[in-house]
């Protein structure tokens, strides 16, 4: 199923709560899981600059934290023209815990593309080569 209008609403809603005040790059990000449920999460930025969590992990770790373990599909949103990916480090973490899903990105107005995480994250380190 595609994604719907009420996960980048979530998305969107998210990045307003965004902490960022070094970047100023607001981001947001809805993670869906299989029965349903919607967990957000924004960028959390700090004075030390490398502590800084993206808004697609805060969505991740919020959700593993509250018992989710099956993850359907995740929206990103970021107030710019061309649609903000996620990632190197965000990449790793998405495929870790949710596998091969759709990860669509957004903006403020628009919904852009849709990109399964096999394509954002060929060859992947994970658990397999363990
Ligand atoms: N950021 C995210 O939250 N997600 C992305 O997909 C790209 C980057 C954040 C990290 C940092 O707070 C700001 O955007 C600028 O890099």
């Amino acid at each position: 199923m595609g994604v719907s209008d009420q996960l980048v609403a979530a998305a969107r809603a998210a990045r307003d709560h965004a902490a960022a005040d070094f970047s100023g790059f607001k981001v947001g990000a809805a993670l869906e899981t299989h029965d349903g449920h919607v967990i957000t999460g924004c960028n959390v930025e700090n004075a030390s600059y490398g502590l800084t969590i993206c808004a697609e992990r805060v969505a991740i770790f919020k959700a593993l934290s509250e018992g989710h373990r099956q993850f359907t599909q995740i929206v990103v949103v970021a107030d710019t023209e061309s649609p903000t990916p996620p990632c190197g480090a965000c990449r790793q973490i998405i495929w870790e815990f949710c596998g091969d899903i759709p990860v669509t990105l957004a903006n403020l107005t628009t919904v852009a593309t849709t990109l399964q995480m096999k394509d954002l994250l060929p060859l992947p380190f994970d658990k397999r080569l363990l």
